[in-house]
């Protein structure tokens, strides 16, 4: 019997020789078979479609319960009608072409990039990433603290080795962390990167001479293995400094080197305050009509169909009501002006504190920022974060034995110098000092 993915690895590995190398064998295997999808996408638009199972007015149209359509009122009725029904496995056309357009809106048009696929939030598209890449052979480089979650996406349900390297080195930004854990892998094993700017937990985009000397490592590491470098970019555009370029690390890195595959997983979680509507989307460097945009977009349909089935319907019209408003930009600069503020006010807060006690690690963007208990007073995290909730009346997150997380983006701008003020509190109160 012939390997129904045959053709479709081979346009992969055609046009992509680092990608077709890291695939994992779960990535190896699927495609989206000629199955009730594909046939009903080739029925759309005929008088009599038997094709899905649909439960519609007989002609195409859903049949919603009227206490359920009256909740969006705002909807016009094909849209309405869109929300109801079931999104195309790689996301309703319209919304992909105009997330595109809005990835795109300051980048180069000679940059290729694929039409983004829906996912079921970011996190779905960092694990269907894992999916096609990763397994228990595989190595994820990435700078520590990273997001908690990469841990049961990459290792703990694939079992890929995650590799790190300090995020800061002495109090300062290590823009080679993820290369010089590359460094040391065997030359030739292929390996999956992730880079993550505005990061969670730091807060941190890199400044424009670490940028660059960022994507000069990565592209050096590129010179000895295939490299694919996952640009997650929740926290797309929340920037805070005029000199940080808010633009993805996903477009610098094109066409860098043969080896390097950059990967984009984006969406509307953060970049659009719409955290319960998990619309994200997972982006290709390759044109849109591309045999390889195409191979790669058969796998992940697959992968979609067999674990959550399609895309959510109902937040890809809410969403594409935004996209198609002219003042969209101005939205969202506002909830990104808001965030500047409590930023500001964080920043001067830390400023002043003292670094017997706490130990600011440097943010700039995102939602976040970090800092570091001094060795010296022999207290974890963890004791702190106790204390802070058992005393102080306040919740922060440990994400490591030294390093408390403050998300800023949800205090308000006017308690961010009491809540320093109570992290100084707590931490004299444990390790025996005054505050000051
Ligand atoms: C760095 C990072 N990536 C991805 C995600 C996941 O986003 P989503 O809620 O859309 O799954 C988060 C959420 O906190 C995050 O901080």
């Amino acid at each position: 019997m012939t390997d129904p993915a045959a053709n479709i690895n081979r346009a992969i590995e055609e046009a992509a020789p680092p990608l077709s190398a890291a695939l994992s064998p779960l990535g190896r295997r699927v495609v989206l078979p000629f199955g009730i999808p594909s046939q009903a996408a080739e029925a759309r638009g005929k008088t009599l479609n038997g094709t899905i199972g649909q439960i519609t007015d007989g002609r195409g149209d859903p049949l919603p319960l009227p206490s359920m359509s009256e909740t969006l009122p705002g909807l016009v009725a094909d849209d309405r009608r869109r929300a109801f029904l079931y999104s195309p496995v790689q996301g309703i056309d319209e919304m992909r072409r105009m997330w595109r357009e809005w990835q795109r809106r300051q980048v180069p048009p000679e940059l290729p990039s694929s039409l983004p696929l829906l996912t079921v939030g970011l996190t779905h598209g960092l694990s269907l990433v894992a999916d096609l890449f990763t397994d228990e052979t595989r190595a994820v480089a990435l700078a520590e603290p990273f997001w908690g979650n990469y841990g049961q996406t990459f290792a703990v349900r694939r079992g890929a080795r995650m590799l790190t390297a300090p995020a800061y080195v002495e109090g300062r930004y290590n823009a080679t962390a993820v290369a010089q854990v590359l460094s040391s892998l065997p030359a030739g094993e292929p390996a999956l990167a992730i880079v993550n700017a505005p990061s969670n937990p730091g807060g941190y985009s890199p400044w424009p001479e670490e940028r660059q000397a960022l994507c000069e490592s990565l592209v050096e590491a590129a010179g000895q293995r295939p490299l694919l470098v996952v640009c997650d970019d929740a926290y797309a555009g929340l920037v805070y400094e005029d000199e940080i370029s808010r633009a993805s690390l996903f477009w610098d890195l094109i066409g860098r080197h043969e080896n390097l595959v950059p990967i984009k997983v984006d969406g509307s979680t953060k970049e659009f305050c719409f955290f319960g509507g998990r619309v994200g989307f997972l982006t290709f460097p390759f044109a849109p009509d591309s045999a390889v945009a195409q191979a790669l977009e058969s796998k992940v349909k697959c992968l979609v169909r067999s674990t959550v089935g399609s895309p959510v319907a109902t937040s890809q019209m809410i969403l594409l009501q935004a996209l198609r408003h002219g003042g969209i930009d101005q939205e969202v600069e506002r909830v990104r002006r808001v965030l500047a503020e409590r930023y500001r006010a964080l920043k001067q807060a830390l400023e002043g504190c003292d670094r017997r006690l706490l130990q600011p690690l440097p943010f700039n963007s995102g939602a976040f920022s970090l800092v570091e208990l001094p060795e010296e007073l022999g207290l974890t995290a963890e004791q702190v974060r106790q204390h802070l909730l058992a005393h102080h009346d306040t919740g922060l997150v440990a994400v490591s034995p030294k390093h408390l997380r403050i998300a800023f983006c949800s205090v308000d701008t006017a308690a961010l110098p009491e809540l320093v003020r109570r992290m100084e509190q707590a931490v004299a109160e444990l390790a025996g000092r005054t505050a000051p």
